[in-house]
This record gives structure tokens, C-alpha cells and sequence, in this order.
């Protein structure tokens, strides 16, 4: 399925965003009765877990969804840098969404524990037969001005990762450990919504929506049953050839 590309006016990327969680939520809810989502890390998507917390506390079925996360750095759940606390502190804390319904990764453990844990988590909850990934209804990503997703890091082995749905990477330049959901599992999804924005993301964005070969881990995220949508604002977008559509 082709990329769908959506430029928004700066302002409105958040709503945007939260708008098209809000629907995926609801058709998946109505669909099969409840919705798992893999929420990205990083600053972008803090404002819009904030105005889902805001505006959609009440109209979204919060104990029909499952909340997992795209990746993770490793460290503690109420280190400054955890996905997990930013959604926890932005969203998850401020919706009556069971606890059971948050799956994270214990970064409690040691990195390869982790990953596999999250293994664990995955194949419990989505129950798909054989080795089959798991398919989320909705995957939300960022793009870094690498080129990377989750964290997919050029350079590392975590983007040319074939079989296991989770691994633990050490990232050189942050002297850190992640844990990611791999390419198998992202291409999985029935619907992926990456998030760009700001002048920052010009560059990459062009490089990645508009280079042939699919060198970038961005770019090799191609979900081969699902919906692939680019919801970037005006300034992310001004390097590209498309035109605002709102
Ligand atoms: C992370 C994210 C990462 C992020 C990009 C963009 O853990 O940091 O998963 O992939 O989405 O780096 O980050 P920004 O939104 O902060 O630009």
C-alpha cells in the first residue's frame, strides 16, 4: 500500500494527530472489540498525548485499549529519558485506563531480559499462531534526523533484524542501550502513523520520502497488509513536493 503523505499547518499537527488515534481507536474497538496501539518516544508526540488526555478522556473506551510503546531507552520508568514516564506523565495518568492495560518494558532487567520480556508480553497478549508477529491496529513513530525509527538505528543491527519482534541495541552515540519493536512487527500493523515536525525534519523527511532505495530505517518501514500515513507539518514539509492539504 502507498504511503499516504498528510502536510498540516504547524499548529494543527497535534489535533491531527490525536484526531486520527481517536479513530483508529474507535474502529478498532468496534471492529474486534478493543485497540493496541505501540506509542512512539521522543518530544513530537508529548502534545498529542496531551490533548488525548485533555479532549478525549471521556469519548475513548480507555478499558478496551492496550497501551505498548514502540521502544524504549533503558532506563528506569521515572528516568527524565522514559518513553514510559513522558506517556505515563502527558496521558496514561490522567485516563482511567486499567493498569493492566499498559504494557512496558522492564527495564527493571537486564537489556537482552528485556527484550525478550517484552517478547513475552507481545506473544501473551496477541496470541497470533506460530511465528506470526504480532499485528498492532495502530503503530505511532517518530523520525530522527538520522534517519531512524523507534529505535532502528542506522548503523546498528536492530534494523536488519528478521526474526525476533524485540531486541535490546546498544546505541554508540548515546552511549545507551534501547529496546525496540523490530521491522517485522512494524510492518505488521494494520495502520502506522509516523509524526514529523518542525524545520528541524526538512532534510531527513525529503531524504526519506523521496530516495529510491529504501536504505534509511525509516523508509523500510512498508506495512505490507496496512496503512502507512506521513502526518507532517509545514515546516517538517517544505523541502517536499506536496502541497497542504488541510
Ligand atoms: C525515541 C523515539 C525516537 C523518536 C525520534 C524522533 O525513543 O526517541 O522512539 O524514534 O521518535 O528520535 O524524536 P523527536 O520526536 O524527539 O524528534
Amino acid at each position: 500500500m502507498a504511503a499516504e503523505i498528510k502536510v498540516v499547518p504547524d499548529n494543527t499537527l497535534n489535533s491531527e494527530a490525536a484526531q486520527e488515534f481517536q479513530r483508529a481507536a474507535q474502529s478498532a474497538v468496534a471492529g474486534q472489540g478493543r485497540f493496541a496501539v505501540a506509542l512512539s518516544g521522543g518530544n513530537t508526540p508529548r502534545a498529542v498525548f496531551s490533548l488525548l488526555a485533555q479532549q478525549h478522556s471521556a469519548d475513548l473506551p480507555w478499558d478496551r485499549i492496550h497501551i505498548f510503546f514502540g521502544d524504549e531507552r533503558y532506563v528506569p520508568p521515572d528516568h527524565p529519558e522514559s518513553n514510559y514516564r513522558m506517556a505515563n506523565e502527558a496521558l496514561l495518568s490522567r485516563v482511567r485506563i486499567p493498569a493492566e492495560n499498559v504494557h512496558r518494558f522492564r527495564t527493571e532487567l537486564d537489556p537482552e531480559s528485556a527484550a525478550k520480556d517484552y517478547e513475552t508480553q507481545l506473544q501473551t497478549f496477541f496470541r497470533e499462531p506460530g511465528q506470526s508477529p504480532p499485528r498492532f491496529d495502530l503503530v505511532m513513530l517518530g523520525l530522527g534526523e538520522d534517519g531512524h525509527t523507534a529505535s532502528l538505528f542506522p548503523g546498528t543491527s536492530a534494523p536488519n533484524e528478521t526474526t525476533r519482534f524485540v531486541v535490546a541495541v546498544w546505541v554508540e552515540k548515546f552511549k545507551m542501550f534501547r529496546l525496540t519493536l523490530t521491522l517485522p512487527v512494524l510492518n505488521h500493523s494494520a495502520e502506522v502513523l509516523f509524526l514529523a515536525a518542525g524545520p528541524s525534519k526538512a532534510g531527513i523527511l525529503k531524504e526519506v520520502l523521496s530516495r529510491p532505495a529504501a536504505a534509511l530505517p525509516a523508509q523500510k518501514v512498508q506495512p505490507t497488509g496496512g496503512r502507512l500515513l506521513w502526518l507532517v507539518d509545514q515546516s517538517a514539509a517544505r523541502l517536499l513536493q506536496v502541497r497542504s492539504q488541510v
